[in-house]
């Protein structure tokens, strides 16, 4: 049997990041083009026929909706394409989650789509990112790793979009999910899934446009007036993330702010700013017109916000079951 083909899309970020030296912290990411990174990852002799495609070469807190749609348009041609059998796109690991879980909700889940990155630059003692690279070949080559939307590959685990989030600033093990921690383990030579997948020939949940609707987060702390919240509106604004103290509260006058925009008509969705956020409907959610994020991280929750309302799904009953399914 022929070994399976992949489309390898590159983006940039510390997987291609170069320090000048292999001690420095200092360094720059997306400075190694596709065609070396993959020269190196040959080395590895892994069972896969690549091809790789330069989308960007930045540092991911610059990915936006303009490479979110080239990145779109590549993969869903790879969808229909016989000649290949799965994607995997190297990313900056600070956006990585808001990537996947945009891609996770615009592309059907047929074939495997991976994506993942390095901690360390691909000239420092210890980088990782080749590693990760031959773990993400492993999930991309196996036919079970379709059906369970994207995922994301870092430090031997698979992680599902909707869960995963970058945790630390430092280290190799940066990642973490939540509710589910991860939906695999993974090394060069291993693949062991937890489960079957959940999301078996689904479609794509959304269309992906290159204009994504203007919708802020507003970061609750102690302390905070009514006023933030006329600070963050925009004549576009159509939507707006809380990232909430505790389970998405926030204090009493900036509740009567966002009141007085639920009811006109612009969704208001409360999440949290904890490490592990569930935020479920409070009885109040009713009267006051809002949208509770469930376990959804404000950025995944603000992604899922601008999907809805750019498909023209403005009532907040109807929100809320996009954010209480999976
Ligand atoms: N600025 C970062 C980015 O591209 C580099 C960090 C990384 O990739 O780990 O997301």
């Amino acid at each position: 049997m022929s070994a399976p083909k992949l489309l390898i899309l590159a983006t940039g970020g510390t997987i291609a990041g170069m320090a000048g030296s292999a001690t420095r912290h200092e360094y720059l990411p997306g400075q190694i083009g596709i065609a070396e990174f993959l020269g190196q990852a040959e080395t590895l002799a892994l069972n896969a026929q690549m091809t790789g495609k330069q989308i960007a070469n930045i540092g991911s807190e610059d990915m936006g909706p303009v490479i979110w749609a080239k990145l779109h348009r590549e993969c869903m041609a790879a969808m229909t394409d016989p000649d290949c059998d799965g994607v995997i796109i190297t990313h900056g690991t600070d956006t990585a989650e808001e990537t996947a879980f945009l891609l996770d909700l615009t592309l059907p889940t047929s074939k495997p789509v991976v994506i993942v990155g390095a901690m360390r630059p691909a000239d420092a003692v210890g980088y990782d990112g080749l590693r990760n690279f031959a773990n993400a070949v492993r999930v991309a080559c196996d036919p079970a790793a379709a059906g369970r939307g994207v995922l994301l590959v870092m430090s031997d685990r698979v992680h599902a979009a909707r869960d995963v989030r970058k945790a630390r600033t430092r280290g190799t093990e940066a990642f973490q999910g939540f509710p589910r921690d991860s939906v695999g383990l993974v090394t060069p030579s291993a693949l062991e899934w937890f489960g079957a997948p959940w999301r078996s020939d689904e479609a794509a949940r959304y269309a992906l446009t290159e204009t994504l609707p203007d919708v802020p987060i507003l970061f609750i702390h102690a302390g905070m007036t009514p006023d933030y919240v006329a600070r963050l509106l925009a004549p576009k604004t159509a939507g707006m993330v809380v990232c909430g103290v505790g389970e998405g509260n926030m204090p009493n006058p900036v509740r009567a702010e966002l009141v007085k925009l639920a009811a006109s008509g612009i969704p208001i969705v409360r999440a949290s700013r904890l490490d592990e956020g569930l935020v479920d409907r409070e009885p109040e959610d009713d009267a006051n017109g809002f949208i509770a994020a469930r376990a959804l991280t404000p950025p995944k929750a603000r992604v899922l916000l601008q999907m809805l309302v750019a498909s023209g799904v403005t009532d907040p009953a109807s929100i809320q079951s996009a954010f209480d399914g999976r």
